[in-house]
């Protein structure tokens, strides 16, 4: 059964919902609506019904309430370029938790991220509370003592420093089915997004690179991270509000690029 309804009042046969279906999956039938072809073709991307002129399609699969306003006025390039050169990874928080509403609205946009075939196949972990991070931080130094890890950054954790997640108040991890072919691509893309989002709010963020490494060789961690059955963990971030303000763009290599 289709799962495209087409108001046949309002569509004008302009084929733009078949021009953007990524999988072929609708047709111009030959009274010139659009019909679905097979419907296992359909990776629900909303598409059709997203870029409709005349309001002319729903999708049984997808609720007509669940789609948003598209924005309509994009910011000026130099105001995102500016704002994404002067993104830092901040590794010096104030003693503040971040609000569950931000946090569920930076989940909101990161679930909206791009996901290879429209799979959104991803399962969030959020840590709130400085002890409960720790706690984190301790179970991943432990595996590090027992693998013989440099002493110099042990020494910095048994002098109190928290080298491993910095002190955030909030860590936020993406995991992905360990079956899943792109869970990597898909995590970091969505974690990208939460970290912009975030730091839109003026919070600051660093990636979790050590946490993410030792999770994927230490059961105890993945454990304190309550981790479910068959994930993955493929990336993570420190939250929290930034103790200091950069007021420059540090300089990065010279580009290496080829053009063909
Ligand atoms: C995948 C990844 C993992 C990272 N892991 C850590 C980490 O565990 N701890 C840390 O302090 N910084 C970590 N960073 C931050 C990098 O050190 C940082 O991006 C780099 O020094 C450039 O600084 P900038 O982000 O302010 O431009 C990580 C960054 C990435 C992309």
């Amino acid at each position: 059964m289709s799962q495209i309804i087409v108001d046949t009042n309002l569509c004008k046969k302009d084929g733009v919902c078949v021009a953007v279906c990524p999988s072929g999956a609708l047709t111009l039938g030959i009274d010139g609506f659009p019909e679905e072809l097979q419907e296992t073709l359909c990776i629900l991307c909303g598409h059709c019904v997203a870029v409709c002129p005349n309001d002319a399609l729903t999708h049984t699969g997808l609720p007509q309430e669940a789609f948003l306003p598209a924005s309509k006025e994009l910011p000026a390039p130099a105001v995102i370029d500016g704002f994404l050169n002067s993104r830092r990874s901040v590794r010096e928080f104030k003693n503040q938790s971040v609000a569950r509403e931000t946090l569920e609205a930076l989940l909101d946009v990161a679930r909206r991220a791009p996901t290879a075939s429209n799979s959104q196949k991803l399962h969030w972990i959020v840590v709130g509370g400085g002890e409960k991070v720790r706690a984190l931080s301790a179970e991943a130094v432990n595996w590090m003592r027992e693998s013989g890890t440099s002493s110099a950054m042990l020494e910095q954790w048994d002098s109190g420093y928290d080298f491993i997640l910095r002190g955030a108040p909030t860590v936020v991890v993406a995991c992905a089915p360990e079956d899943y072919g792109f869970g990597k691509q898909d995590c970091s893309i969505a974690l990208t997004f939460l970290e912009l989002a975030a730091e839109a709010r003026g919070l600051g963020v660093c990636w979790a690179g050590y946490l993410t490494r030792v999770a994927a060789v230490h059961a105890p961690l993945r454990q304190a991270l309550s981790v479910p059955e068959g994930y993955t963990v493929c990336g993570g971030l420190m939250l929290g509000e930034p103790k200091y303000k950069y007021r420059l763009v540090p300089p990065r290599k010279p580009l290496s690029v080829q053009w063909l």
